[in-house]
């Protein structure tokens, strides 16, 4: 038993929780998803289960991805990706929801199976339809031979090393990389980006885990916006475009870990019936980078602020329109628009850890998860 427990210290590396560990590994993760893949002097990306079947991948009238909880939210962000650099049209699916249906596969689509545990029943059965059905199944996992790693046609790893907090972090992450280089390999393939815009989206991945870096050293603030808002009953996440699945991230990782009710919304969707919610009680995170949609966040947030709302935005460094307005803001490094969920995450990430710490809460085994969820 003691010798079980000091084992478990040495793995947490000085960390208190194997969830915060994990978010802290999230730049050298990212990194070695990048290694032998992204080669920014020389303009190119490798990845052996896209260069094989490179024609299958350009013929294709659409993607469809299928995923479950954290993996489905990188899914979202991977479809915005995808379709805004690759111009290839994407569905994003539960896989779950997937499986009992009767959907239209067609044989030039590809189905995209996102897992960190490559166990997952349900995308596990919705992989076994699409083949069925004669589609092309490409796997992004984690665990290095799992069972969806063996089931589907091709695949990548996402090197993330292994997650053992049940909420899962550097795996989103570096999902959302993977996704992110299969999608400018293939617009570069295809000729949908120009020369410059590649290597500029290559130039600025690749700062990626040192501005990861810079975005973890909020936390101490965020700890202190955690103990303001640990005894919030409800909880909404808003942000548009790109950051609009890092919002449903965000209220999966508060309620799964500190059990507060939250809900993500597309910050446009608020005015259709989440704004009724809104009054002195209730905090909204918002991402509101200086990116996309700014100026209608920031409207936004001013609609909020009229109804008595908390306010805690998730900004762009040197921010101040929304700084005037928000009660807390968090800051994240400057990126383009695409990369821009890899940093908004974290704070994210940090929030409902340190909620969840200060609720006395099991942080990397929450109430009725598991790890891997292989029941359908
Ligand atoms: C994430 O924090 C959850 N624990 C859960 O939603 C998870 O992402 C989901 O069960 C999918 O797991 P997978 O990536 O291993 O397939």
């Amino acid at each position: 038993q003691e010798l079980q427990l000091n084992l478990e210290q040495i793995e947490k590396n000085g960390f208190d929780h194997f969830m915060l560990k994990e978010i802290y590994e999230q730049p050298s993760a990212i990194t070695d998803t990048y290694r032998g893949r992204l080669n920014v002097e020389e303009g190119i990306i490798r990845m052996a289960g896209v260069d094989d079947n490179l024609e299958r991948f350009l013929n294709a009238k659409r993607i469809v991805i299928v995923a479950c909880g954290t993996s489905w939210h990188a899914g979202l962000v991977a479809e915005y990706i995808f379709e805004d650099l690759a111009r290839i049209p994407v569905e994003v699916e539960y896989a779950s929801e997937f499986r009992y249906r009767n959907p239209i596969i067609n044989t030039d689509d590809i189905v995209i199976a996102i897992s960190q545990s490559g166990e997952t029943a349900d995308t596990m059965a919705a992989i076994k339809l699409a083949k069925e059905k004669g589609a092309f199944v490409f796997g992004v996992c984690n665990v290095v031979g799992s069972s969806i790693s063996r089931e589907t046609n091709a695949g990548a790893y996402t090197h993330a090393g292994p997650e053992i907090g049940v909420a899962s972090t550097k795996a989103f992450t570096t999902q959302i990389t993977v996704l992110t280089l299969m999608a400018l390999k293939l617009a570069k393939a295809k000729g949908s980006i120009s020369n410059s815009d590649f290597h500029m989206h290559l130039r600025e991945l690749e700062t990626i885990p040192h501005k990861i870096e810079a975005a973890l050293e909020s936390n101490e603030h965020i700890q202190k916006v955690a103990f303001k808002y640990k005894d919030a009953r409800n909880c909404l996440y808003l942000g548009r475009g790109f950051n609009f699945p890092v919002a449903l991230e965000g209220a999966l990782k508060l309620k799964e870990i500190s059990y507060i009710h939250a809900e993500g919304y597309p910050a446009a969707e608020m005015k259709h019936g989440p704004i009724a919610l809104i009054d002195e009680e209730m905090p909204v995170v918002v991402i509101a980078t200086r990116k996309g949609h700014y100026e209608k966040v920031v409207s936004n947030i001013q609609e909020i602020k009229s109804r008595q709302g908390k306010i805690i935005g998730i900004v762009t460094e040197g921010d101040t329109s929304v700084r005037d307005l928000a009660d807390y803001v968090i800051e994240v490094p400057d990126t383009i628009e695409a990369l821009t969920p890899l940093l908004t995450t974290i704070p994210l990430q940090l929030l409902s850890y340190h909620i969840a710490v200060m609720l006395g809460k099991n942080v990397d085994q929450p109430r009725n998860l598991a790890k891997s969820v292989t029941v359908e």
